[in-house]
C-alpha cells in the first residue's frame, strides 16, 4: 500500500510572522497524523523556520526549487548541499510555474532532478499540460516528454527515491480542478509507462494531484486507486483548510 503525501506548496507568499501562526498550528492539529506523510514548501529564506518549528513534528519541510549546480558563480541559485543543511526533505523540480515563467525546459528539470538524487533530499517532479495540449488531445505525450528527459538522465532507479506531482496547468490557482476522473486517467497512464521500464518502481511511486485541491473535492480525489496524495497551493495558506485536506487523506 502506498501511503498518500499532502503537501503544501506556499509559493512566493508568508512571513516570519505568518510562518510561525501558520506552522504551530499545523504542528498541533496534525500531531497524531501518522498515516500520512505531510511537508510544506517554503521560500528559502524561511527553511530554517521551518527546520527550528517542524524538526520535533511528524511534518516534513522542503524547497520550491532548486539549483542544478553544486556551487560556484550562480548568483541567486541555492545548490541541494544548501537544502540538506537546512535538513530538506524534498524539493520541487519543474513546477509549471518555474516552466512557464522561468522558461525551464526539461532538460533543466532533468539535471535539477538528477542533482537532488545525489543529495538526500527527495525531488517532488512536476508534470502536466496546458488546456491548449490538452484540447488537442496531447495530454499524455506531453506528460511523457517530461518524464523521457528525467529518464534520460536518472534512469527508471531515479524514479525509487522521487514523488511525482501530475499538475494540469489549466487547474492551477484557477479555481477548476481536474475531475477524479481525469486525474486518476494521467496517474494511471504515468504509472503504466513508467511499468514499463520496471514495474516494482512504477508500483510503489507516490503520484500526487495537484491544482485546485481544496477541502471540498480532495475526498473524490483521493479516492482514485492512483491518486496517491495533494500537492496544495492556494488551500494549503489556510492552515483549517489544509488540515481537513489532510484528514481527508488518511
Ligand atoms: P493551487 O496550486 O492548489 O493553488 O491550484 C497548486 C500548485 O501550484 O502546486
Amino acid at each position: 500500500m502506498r501511503r498518500k503525501l499532502v503537501a503544501g506548496n506556499w509559493k512566493m507568499n508568508g512571513s516570519l510572522a505568518e510562518n510561525q501562526t501558520r506552522l504551530t498550528q499545523l504542528v498541533s492539529a496534525l500531531k497524531n497524523k501518522e498515516a500520512i506523510d505531510v511537508a510544506v514548501f517554503s521560500t528559502a529564506p524561511y527553511l530554517f523556520q521551518c527546520k527550528s518549528l517542524l524538526a520535533a513534528s511528524g511534518i516534513s519541510w522542503g524547497a520550491q526549487d532548486v539549483s542544478e549546480h553544486a556551487s560556484g558563480a550562480f548568483t541567486g541559485e541555492i545548490s541541494t548541499a544548501m537544502l540538506e543543511d537546512f535538513a530538506c526533505d524534498y524539493a520541487l523540480v519543474g513546477h509549471s510555474e518555474r516552466r512557464e515563467l522561468f522558461h525551464e525546459s526539461n532538460e533543466v528539470v532533468a539535471d535539477k532532478f538528477a542533482a537532488l538524487l545525489k543529495s538526500s533530499v527527495l525531488p517532488v517532479l512536476c508534470v502536466g499540460e496546458t488546456l491548449e495540449q490538452r484540447e488537442s488531445g496531447d495530454t499524455m505525450t506531453v506528460i511523457i516528454e517530461q518524464i523521457n528527459a528525467v529518464l534520460a538522465k536518472s534512469g527508471i532507479a531515479g524514479f525509487k527515491k522521487a514523488v511525482v506531482a501530475y499538475e494540469p496547468v489549466w487547474a492551477i490557482g484557477t479555481g477548476k480542478t481536474a475531475t477524479p476522473e481525469q486525474a486518476q486517467e494521467v496517474h494511471k497512464a504515468i504509472r503504466e509507462y513508467l511499468a514499463q521500464f520496471d514495474a516494482d518502481i512504477a508500483e510503489a511511486l507516490q503520484i500526487v494531484y495537484g491544482g485546485s485541491v481544496k477541502p471540498d473535492n480532495a475526498d473524490a480525489i483521493f479516492a482514485q486507486h492512483d491518486v496517491d496524495g495533494a500537492l496544495v497551493g492556494g488551500a494549503s495558506l489556510n492552515s483549517n483548510d489544509f488540515v481537513k485536506i489532510c484528514n481527508a487523506a488518511g
